[in-house]
């Protein structure tokens, strides 16, 4: 019998599931016990095609926007992102039941942006155009209230009506390092602009951020796992990229491991963006026990308690 040559992982601390993604997919399978399928989703409930494919075994319809669904009594959820006000109007308008899965941290952005607006402050939005959360955010105000902003670049060019009238809000799943830079070009720039003390990247992904550099120096190739159009992922890629990381890849599942790649490592790291499961993790590290002797270490840099509750509309049902 041939010996496995051996492989040394370093599995990241924390990882994968955050507390918005967990209530979040709980949202809908809750409603679907109470209620039974269909349940209507808009928009990948979190952003990782496994959790989606399974949802949708279960009964869940996922749909772009509210115009696909019929004239129903089916519960309608908004996803873990958040959504412009204008869809929660719609909603009503239809008299759908709506459940809000907005993560609870995303939430807290939206409302950090409505204060500032009401005292009349233009807002600067950091984060990346056309995701779902920077849609979201921008859509809890009246058009031209905020400008995106996406690199230091942005910030050079801005020219506000009020240069002494700013506020600053960010995406919650952004690169900590670039949104500090961000964050100091904009202080520098305008120095009575107001915001976060820090900024609104949230506990799940700065930690996750910090686990990935932790680890990305010690090892020869590094997976995350994740979809490619979940930001938190990308961040993660990148961070393991700049520690200087060799081979850093992006997958979402075993079957994507290009062993052309990773056939001849010795130290792997591995993470998981906040929208990935643990299973597909576990499923990864089998395929390498396949053809290595494998060795997992956990390298934890931060512990995680955070725990938000079902939103309120299965609250109240599930305890009646
Ligand atoms: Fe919420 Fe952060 Fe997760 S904003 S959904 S806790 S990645």
């Amino acid at each position: 019998m041939m010996t496995k040559p051996p492989l040394d992982i370093l599995l990241c601390a924390p990882r994968g599931f955050c507390a918005g993604v967990v209530r979040a997919i709980d949202a809908v399978e809750k409603a679907l016990a109470i209620h039974g399928a269909p349940v209507y989703v808009r928009h990948e409930i979190v952003h990782n095609k496994y959790v989606v494919e399974n949802l949708k075994r279960k009964g869940a319809v996922f749909v772009r926007e509210l115009d696909e669904i019929p004239d129903t009594t089916a519960p309608v959820i908004f996803s873990a992102h958040g959504v412009p006000k204008s869809v929660p109007e719609a909603a009503q308008a239809r008299n759908f039941f709506a459940i809000d899965a907005t993560c609870p941290l995303v939430t807290k952005v939206h409302r950090e942006a409505q204060v500032h607006h009401k005292k009349g402050r233009h807002i600067i939005l950091i984060g990346h155009g056309g995701h779902p959360e920077v849609i979201g955010t921008m859509g809890q105000l009246p058009e031209g209230a905020a400008t995106l902003v996406e690199t230091v670049d942005d910030i050079a060019r801005l020219q506000p009506a009020d240069p002494e009238n700013l506020a600053f809000v960010t995406q919650t799943t952004l690169s900590v390092d670039d949104t500090q830079d961000m964050v100091d070009a904009l202080k520098e720039r305008f120095p009575s602009i107001v915001g976060p003390h820090k900024e609104d990247i949230c506990y799940a992904t700065t930690n996750r951020q910090g686990a990935v550099k932790r680890v990305a120096p010690q090892v020869d190739a590094m997976i995350v796992v994740g979809s490619p159009n979940s930001s938190n992922s990308q961040r993660l890629r990148e961070v393991a990229e700049r520690e200087g990381c060799p081979v850093v890849r992006l997958i979402l599942r075993a079957e994507d491991i290009d062993w052309s790649v990773f056939g001849n490592v010795r130290r792997l790291g591995i993470t998981a963006g906040a929208s990935a499961p643990e299973i597909l993790v576990e499923e990864i590290i089998d395929a390498f026990a396949e053809r290595y002797e494998v060795s997992v270490e956990s390298v934890s840099t931060a512990d995680e308690s955070v725990f938000f509750p079902l939103p309120r509309e299965l609250r109240e049902q599930a305890a009646e």
